[in-house]
């Protein structure tokens, strides 16, 4: 959610799942603003400058340089665990507000801790007490991933996948490989993912982003992807799109934060409806909702009104992210039936 001031969205009345949220580029400026005047964090404490800082602006450059620049100041906000609880719960409270039933939020330990030098077990512990908590409190489910970067070291990426398989009994569900895809490979990653994947974590790679769709093969093929972030370049290699499609992988789309990064050149050009005809399994997701400054359901909209993609494929596609879901077995079904019966899909 970008802020208190997002107008509503005629599509927030449609039930919504996504799988793909990075809880630090979730964070409300209202909540950046607060933090930065308590803590006398070292950024401007007025609304609009503050937002250019970490808000992707109509002026940036459209590179993903620019966009993960943001995230750069985002780290200085991880001043105290009241802060890391604060941001958790608000990034439930914002999916619950869009109408979103199931999140599955992402974050990325190594990000949380840095400000303050916190462990990373209990930067960990922290948010999935409080993403758990919103939950109950917010009426909606919520799945936890944690994320490490490409552009960071392996070896903090094993701290952080050998904590999250400790933490797989309490809702913690994945391992994701995020960053800086075009200039970092994923080779360091490939023993750990697959160890991770053994013991249980469900893995979900960013790739075919700002790399090639070679990088999809990779995933799939090297970390043992079950779905990819973005993607969308896959469409660069028939044989590769063939893989995925075999495969039953699923893409984690992110229409807006593919504009905004340079994927693409133009919003109405977005390969989303391409995949979709290539029989893709394609989901519908915000990436970093307050970077781009948007909802899932504004996603939804520009799906349907600039992508032309119609209202019953969007409902199938909330029924393939709940399917897609990495919650256990059991708790998946129920979630399915109550979809498909809210949707008559
Ligand atoms: N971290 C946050 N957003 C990201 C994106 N779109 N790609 C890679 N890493 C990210
Ligand atoms: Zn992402």
């Amino acid at each position: 959610m970008a802020d208190d001031t997002t107008p509503l969205n005629k599509y927030i009345t449609l039930p919504k799942v996504e799988l793909h949220r990075h809880l630090e580029g979730s964070l409300r400026l209202s909540t950046m603003l607060d933090i930065a005047r308590k803590h006398g964090v070292t950024v401007p404490v007025s609304m609009l400058n503050l937002s250019g800082l970490v808000q992707v602006q109509d002026k940036d450059p459209l590179t993903f340089s620019n966009f993960l620049e943001k995230f750069k100041t985002l780290r200085l906000f991880y001043k105290s665990p009241d802060v890391i609880h604060r941001v958790t719960r608000e990034a439930v409270e914002d999916a619950a507000r869009d109408n979103v039933r199931y999140l599955e939020l992402r974050f990325t330990p190594v990000a949380l801790s840095r400000a303050e030098g916190f462990p990373l077990h209990d930067v960990m512990d922290w948010v999935i007490t409080s993403a758990g908590e919103a939950a109950k409190d917010f009426n909606i489910k919520v799945g936890l991933i944690a994320s490490v970067n490409r552009h960071e070291s392996p070896e903090l990426a094993e701290q952080v996948a050998w904590l999250a398989v400790e933490h797989q009994k309490r809702g913690l569900r994945g391992l994701d490989l995020a960053g800086n895809e075009a200039e970092f490979k994923s080779a360091p990653f490939h023993e750990i993912f697959k160890e991770a994947k053994g013991s249980g974590l469900r893995v979900t790679i960013h790739a075919g982003e700002w790399g090639p769709a070679e990088n999809v093969r990779d995933a799939i093929e090297n970390l043992g992807a079950e779905r990819i972030g973005h993607g969308v370049r896959v469409l660069e290699d028939e044989s590769i799109t063939a893989l995925a499609k075999e495969r039953g992988t699923t893409f984690e789309v992110c229409v807006t934060s593919n504009f905004q990064s340079g994927v693409v050149n133009e919003l109405e050009k977005h390969p989303l409806p391409r995949m979709l005809e290539k029989g893709l399994k394609v989901t519908i997701n915000t990436d970093d909702p307050s970077v781009s400054r948007i909802t899932l359901s504004n996603e939804v909209q520009l799906t349907h009104e600039k992508l032309n993609v119609s209202m019953d494929t969007l409902k199938k596609s909330v029924i393939l992210a709940a399917e897609s879901s990495f919650l256990p077995e059991a708790e998946k079904g129920e979630l399915v039936r109550s979809l498909k019966s809210e949707l008559a899909v």
